[in-house]
């Protein structure tokens, strides 16, 4: 049996030709490595096997690879009966159904079939890996390696170190990914591991948001895809696209592992829309309505053409009067005195504060105020929020000011912190934490994040890009405001919010 992973003989099994195996089979071949394939239902690894195979010529029409470079990648792959013909795997990578006691079985059961020294890997997304290995004579040489779909594609792989994982079976495992193309990111295994972890806070910030009555799921996903922050797909899309009847079980079962921390805490309508089978894209019907597979997206509210006479600029929020004032003074009279004049209407750019609070303690009139997000500056859409006594014409003619280049702009319900702020800060404050509990270090941290779930930034990278100092403002107001724990800041933010240095730096 080889050890050397560099060696032609090299042998990987997979268990499991599903969805997952089949990519994670894929890329070892076209990465050098032999692999013998193995499924418990008839005919499935053959399945496998022909669709490897025309994905590997595929590769080589698109040029991606030569010719004989497909013609070997094929000849690298076997099917094989049963588990008992995996004797000469060097690693053998499990990846069949979820559940912790077939799981343990088949483990256990390879035991006795290959080398002392073979390593075995489970790429199972939600379950310990310390409990897969619990099973095991050896657990030292038991690791999860969890890749995510469609393998070829996504481009990063968890190397998951459970409790007794000994260091050289994840070296391992990292140098294998990088010769089949990936980049592996090491963590620690935790609910979630790394990048379903810190991909909490999208969702539950943003059926937060819902459920506080303060924007509709088309307003959340907009403000995130085109306002600034630039996502690809806003929460309720993303729920929509996965069938909320996986995306809700795995939003409350790593709440429940983490023993209801409240940072990833549910809301209750989510079991609602569970029952009632609103599972989004595949059923036609979810957070959006489907018509042959195309989502069907509400019109953009009305703007008004007449604008206000006069602007009142307020101070509150880091920057937010410059940024207000330097778009409004195209358009209206920008008064930026001590109180605003008795034509004018107000615009506040709080950060973390709601619109009604600010208006009260700047002593301005709530109905004649708004406010608007300035975390990402006005070049994007724009989110504007009332007071809970805004007038209805100083709301319009706010709108039509803020629209009056051409700009969209979402108009909602107040709230600390907008869409934007609360969901960004969020954000950065589960992976700041993630950083604090060791799971991963800050590199890994971003690069398993933008890799595995495409955003535009690392949490850490958008913490720095904005400013942690600002990031820890809105969190700490929204703590103050809500008394509610999910907002507090983690230690790791606070203390570097406070040396004023990056996210990026390591403790000491
Ligand atoms: N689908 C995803 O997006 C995704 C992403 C990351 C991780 N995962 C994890 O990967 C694993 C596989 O998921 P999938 O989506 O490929 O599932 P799948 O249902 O597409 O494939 C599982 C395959 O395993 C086979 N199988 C089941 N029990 C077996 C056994 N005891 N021995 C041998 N073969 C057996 C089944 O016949 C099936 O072909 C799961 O642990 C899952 O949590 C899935």
């Amino acid at each position: 049996m080889a050890q050397d992973i560099n060696s032609p003989d090299y042998t990987i099994g997979v268990i499991g030709t599903g969805t997952m195996g089949r990519g994670i089979a894929q890329i070892s071949v076209v990465g050098g490595y032999k692999v013998k394939m193995f499924d418990a239902q008839e005919g499935a690894a053959a399945k496998a096997e022909e669709f490897i195979h025309r994905m590997v010529n595929r590769a080589a029409e698109k040029g991606q690879i030569t010719e004989g470079e497909a013609e070997a990648a094929n000849g690298r792959l076997v099917i094989v009966n049963s588990l008992s013909e995996m004797g000469d795997c060097s690693l053998v990578i499990e990846a069949i159904v979820e559940n912790l006691d077939v799981k343990r079985a088949v483990f256990s059961e390879l035991e006795g079939i290959v080398a002392e020294d073979a390593i075995l890997a489970s790429n199972t997304s939600s379950l310990s890996v310390t409990q897969i290995a619990a099973g095991c004579e050896k657990p030292e040489r038991v690791a999860g390696y969890h890749y995510f779909n469609p393998v070829p594609l996504l481009k990063v792989v968890e190397v998951v170190d459970g409790q007794m994982t000994a260091p050289w079976v994840a070296d391992k495992l990292d140098a294998i990914a990088r010769k089949c193309g990936h980049e592996p990111v090491r963590t620690q295994d935790t609910p979630g591991f790394l990048v379903n972890h810190a991909g909490r806070g999208l969702y539950t910030e943003g059926v937060r948001i819902l459920a506080e009555g303060i924007a509709e799921p088309h307003q959340v996903d907009d403000v995130l895809r085109e306002g600034g922050a630039g996502f690809r797909m806003g929460p309720f899309e993303l729920m929509d696209t996965t069938g909320l009847d996986v995306s809700g079980v795995v939003m409350e079962s790593i709440y429940e592992q983490f023993y209801q921390e409240q940072r990833f805490k549910p809301q209750a309508f989510i079991r609602n829309r569970m029952a009632a089978g609103l599972y989004g894209r595949k059923v036609g019907q979810g957070f959006y309505t489907y018509e042959s597979n195309k989502k069907i997206a509400p019109e953009e509210a009305a703007v008004l053409s007449d604008l206000p006479d006069s602007v009142w600029v307020g101070p509150e929020g880091h920057d937010a009067a410059k940024i207000l004032a330097d778009y409004l003074q195209d358009y209206v009279e920008v008064e930026t005195g001590a109180k605003p004049s008795a034509k004018a209407i107000c615009m506040v750019g709080p950060m973390g504060r709601d619109a009604t609070m600010t208006a009260v303690d700047l002593g301005i009139e709530a109905e004649r105020t708004v406010a608007v997000d300035t975390l990402f500056g006005l070049d994007g859409r724009r989110t504007m929020m009332t007071t809970s006594v805004t007038d209805e014409g100083v709301r319009d003619l706010a709108h039509g000011v803020l629209a009056a280049d051409g700009g969209k702009v979402t108009v909602i319900h107040d709230s600390p912190g907008f869409i934007a702020q609360r969901v960004i800060a969020t954000i950065v404050n589960i992976s700041s934490e993630i950083a604090q509990m060791r799971i991963a270090t800050p590199e890994d941290i971003n690069k398993a994040v933008m890799l595995g779930l495409a955003y535009p930034q690392g949490p850490l990278e958008f913490g720095d890009t904005l400013g942690a100092v600002k990031i820890h403002a809105i969190l700490t107001a929204m703590h103050d405001f809500y008394g509610d724990p999910r907002y507090r800041p983690s230690p790791w933010l606070t203390r570097r919010a406070r040396l004023g240095i990056s996210l990026m730096t390591p403790e000491a």
